[in-house]
């Protein structure tokens, strides 16, 4: 915590401090600053404790993506899944698995598997999950097949430019709200998702925050 606080504040410093000084020159160089590579975490790919496949669970068993990440729909964090909800299965699937063995320990130890965080924003940004998925944008647009992953890998830049690309225009990206989990969805009867998208945007109101403030709170 002590390292943790210090930082934030800087980066408030530092944001408070751009925000004061109008001008399109420093918003360029913001622009430039936000979208260049070295902050572009596209491709990182963590080892896991445990090989977890979302390819079999999610691809092939067709398991939901909210039977684990159970708290899309309210908060703004996504819940990795506690052992148990693997133990459901697995207290009777494979229980001599050597790739299982994390989890068992973990289930009798009652110790977390420690999972490696894939995403991550830094701190001075603001998310929320249930913001978007109840808005009919679909895991897909940030996080990519990952019912095709082996495993989880970053395949969007979850820069401010990518988070701004749709904000401007997000009738291209939403769905009804029963598909945000359905990952190869495409819209019936071959319909430009745009208009399914701005009839979306009429009846739920919504408008996407574009002024800083919206995401730097
Ligand atoms: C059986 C449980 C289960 C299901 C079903 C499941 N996941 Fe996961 N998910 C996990 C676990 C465990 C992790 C942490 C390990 C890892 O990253 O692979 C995880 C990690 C993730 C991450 C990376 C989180 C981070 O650290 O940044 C994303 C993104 C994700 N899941 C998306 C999805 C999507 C989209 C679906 C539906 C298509 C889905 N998951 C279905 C269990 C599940
Ligand atoms: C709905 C049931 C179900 C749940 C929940 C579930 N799994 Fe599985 N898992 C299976 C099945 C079935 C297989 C075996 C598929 C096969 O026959 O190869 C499997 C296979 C595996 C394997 C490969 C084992 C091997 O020896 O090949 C691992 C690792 C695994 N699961 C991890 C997890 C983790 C971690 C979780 C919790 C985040 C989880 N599973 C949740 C049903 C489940
Ligand atoms: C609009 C973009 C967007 C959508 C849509 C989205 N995510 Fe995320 N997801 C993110 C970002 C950004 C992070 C990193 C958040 C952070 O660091 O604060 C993240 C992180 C995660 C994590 C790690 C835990 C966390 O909350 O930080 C999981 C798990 C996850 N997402 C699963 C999902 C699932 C499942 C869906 C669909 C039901 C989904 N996401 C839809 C952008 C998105
Ligand atoms: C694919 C489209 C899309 C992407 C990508 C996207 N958003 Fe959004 N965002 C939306 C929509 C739609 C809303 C809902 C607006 C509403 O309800 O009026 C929203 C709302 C928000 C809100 C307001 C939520 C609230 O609780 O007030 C914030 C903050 C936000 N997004 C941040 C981000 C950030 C940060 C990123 C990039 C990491 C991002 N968004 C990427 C479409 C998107
Ligand atoms: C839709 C959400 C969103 C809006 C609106 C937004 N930003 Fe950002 N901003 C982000 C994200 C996402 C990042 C990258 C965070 C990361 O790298 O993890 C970021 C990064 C930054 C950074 C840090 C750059 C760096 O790499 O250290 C600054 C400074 C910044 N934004 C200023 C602004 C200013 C000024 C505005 C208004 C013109 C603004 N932002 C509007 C989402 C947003």
């Amino acid at each position: 915590m002590a390292a943790f606080f210090p930082k934030i504040v800087d980066k408030y410093v530092q944001i408070g401090g751009i925000l004061s000084t109008v001008g399109a020159v420093i918003g360029i160089a913001v622009f430039a600053y936000a979208t260049s590579p070295s902050v572009l975490k596209t491709g990182y790919q963590p080892v896991q404790p445990v090989p977890y496949s979302h390819k079999l669970h999610a691809g092939n068993m067709g398991m939901d993506c909210y039977y684990c990440h159970y708290t899309v729909y309210k908060a703004a964090y996504a819940a990795i899944p506690p052992t148990q909800v693997c133990m459901n299965c697995h207290a009777k699937v494979k229980t001599d698995s050597p790739l299982l063995e994390k989890v068992r320990e973990s289930y009798a130890t009652g110790q977390p598997v420690q999972w490696v965080r894939v995403h991550k924003l830094a701190d001075y940004v603001y998310f929320n999950h249930s913001a978007h998925i109840n808005s009919g944008v679909s895991c897909v647009s940030c996080h990519g097949r990952v019912d095709q992953m082996l495993e989880v890998r970053q395949v969007k830049p979850l820069n401010m430019f990518f988070c701004l690309e749709c904000h401007r225009n997000p009738a291209p990206n939403l769905r009804p709200v029963q598909y945000v989990t359905k990952l190869d969805w495409t819209p019936p009867n071959g319909e430009d998702p745009a208009v399914i998208g701005r009839r979306i945007i009429a009846e739920k109101h919504i408008s996407p925050p574009v002024n800083c403030s919206g995401c730097h709170r």
